[in-house]
């Protein structure tokens, strides 16, 4: 039973392009870090100006980011969010709202840092995004 819930745990995290190059051992590792779980449509998982402990990955489903009120972006199935507050030591940046159920990962963000320190391909990919998400919030018609 525990064994097939892991195997469907390592599905779900290998349909994720920011897991696109992990092993199967990385995975399976990081399936038993990770916390799968769901919510219903209008559960606020990050507070612009709050303190955040937790990393996302989209399994199913759709969020909404906003900042004062503004929407800057939908992130769906596959994506992630709540990276900026575990890189940095600030606070959120903005607010991520599920827009319908979502079923997601999270990661505390002690094994967040440990997954990016052992695994360069990721680091880059989220600060690729993150570079893009700085960009749009900035305004700058220029950069984008
Ligand atoms: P963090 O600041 O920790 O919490 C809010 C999250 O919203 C932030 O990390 C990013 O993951 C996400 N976010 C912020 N700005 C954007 C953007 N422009 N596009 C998509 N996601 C964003």
């Amino acid at each position: 039973m525990k064994l097939f819930r892991q195997d469907t745990k390592v599905d779900a995290l290998r349909r994720a392009t920011l897991f696109e190059g992990l092993s199967r051992k990385q995975l399976v590792q990081l399936a038993r870090v990770s916390e799968d779980l769901e919510v219903p449509a209008g559960k606020v998982l990050c507070k612009e100006g709050e303190v955040g402990q937790e990393f996302f990955v989209i399994v199913d489903g759709e969020v909404e980011v906003t900042k004062n009120g503004k929407r800057l972006a939908t992130r769906a199935g596959g994506e992630f969010f709540g990276e900026i507050a575990l890189l940095e030591q600030t606070r959120r940046m903005a607010t991520v709202t599920a827009q319908t159920p979502l079923r997601f990962f999270v990661l505390t963000r002690r094994d967040f840092r440990q997954l990016i320190r052992d695994n360069p391909g990721v680091e880059l990919k989220v600060l690729q995004a993150l570079a893009r998400r700085l960009i749009q919030v900035s305004g700058d018609p220029t950069l984008a």
